[in-house]
């Protein structure tokens, strides 16, 4: 399973391109806020241009980067991307169009085809799109025939959407939320049967793995398992066939973390010997 730092953070991007284990990033307008905050809090001018081009250029050629469109209709959609695409994909290739499924907000259905319009628009053009805010396998589905190369459910948002509408518990969103659901009385709570975060991303995989599809490269589509906010869901992430897991660099630090690792340094540290030591200097 590969992984993406989800972040426009800069120090975390240049951060985590030294640990040798980041694949690429995805950001989103909620992540490029936080990013104009923080360096506006250190009294910097924030040139967002300058921020994106640092980011494409530190992830490199190899190391996909979403950017997503701003608008809610087909129109901004074909607009935007171009922009994000022609403006920044001459600085390492790296550019990937974040698309949403349907930007439909309140009543109004008519925008409901743009997302998948807008997606097969750039798929003709052999322009990447990563396919966002997807929570059912049918909109996987679609957003994969449109001709999306990264389809991105959001795992930690199901889980968030089944313990605030099911239960009365105070919760983290990084708490963990059983992958294979919470079960009350021997049945699940679930949203139109899926049952957590992680049971999406599988059902998705599975869809995935169960029909050919390829998109203009010649690739299968790319499960891409967002939202992912803490150890476990990573671990369920990589169980059930992410292709990739978009983590917050937090995560990567809680991956690394397990009780009898920290007591094992303890032991070596205090069995270091003066002559083995003594090698050291
Ligand atoms: C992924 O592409 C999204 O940017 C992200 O994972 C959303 O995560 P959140 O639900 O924690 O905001």
């Amino acid at each position: 399973m590969q992984i993406y730092l989800d972040t426009a953070n800069l120090e975390e991007i240049h951060e985590g391109f030294t640990l040798g284990v980041v694949d690429g990033i995805t950001t989103n307008p909620s992540l490029i806020k936080r990013e104009r905050d923080r360096l506006a809090a250190k009294g910097e001018p924030v040139e967002m241009k300058d921020v994106l081009n640092d980011i494409l250029e530190t992830a490199g050629p190899e190391h996909p980067v979403s950017l997503e469109v701003i608008g809610t209709t087909y129109a901004d959609f074909v607009r935007e991307g171009k922009i994000l695409y022609d403006t920044f994909n001459g600085v390492a290739g790296n550019v990937v169009i974040k698309i949403p499924i349907n930007p439909v907000i309140g009543e109004s259905t008519q925008a409901q085809y743009d997302g998948l319009k807008a997606i097969h628009n750039f798929a003709k053009q052999d322009i990447p799109v990563n396919c966002t805010l997807i929570f059912t396998p049918e909109q996987a589905l679609l957003a994969a025939k449109a001709g999306a190369k990264y389809l991105s459910p959001f795992a930690g948002r199901v889980d968030d959407y089944l313990r605030k509408t099911f239960t009365d518990n105070e919760f983290d969103k990084t708490d963990y939320y059983p992958g294979g659901g919470f079960p009350e009385e021997g049945v699940c709570y679930h949203d139109d049967g899926i049952v957590s975060g992680i049971d999406l991303v599988a059902r998705i995989v599975h869809v995935m793995e169960t029909h050919d599809i390829e998109v203009f490269d010649g690739s299968k589509p790319a499960v891409l398992a967002a939202s992912l906010r803490n150890a476990r869901q990573v671990r369920e992430a990589a169980e059930v066939g992410a292709d990739i897991a978009t983590l917050p660099y937090p995560v990567i630090g809680e991956l690394l973390v397990h009780h009898k690792t920290e007591e094992g340094m303890k032991g070596f540290v205090a069995d270091v010997v003066p002559e083995y030591r003594k090698i050291f200097e």
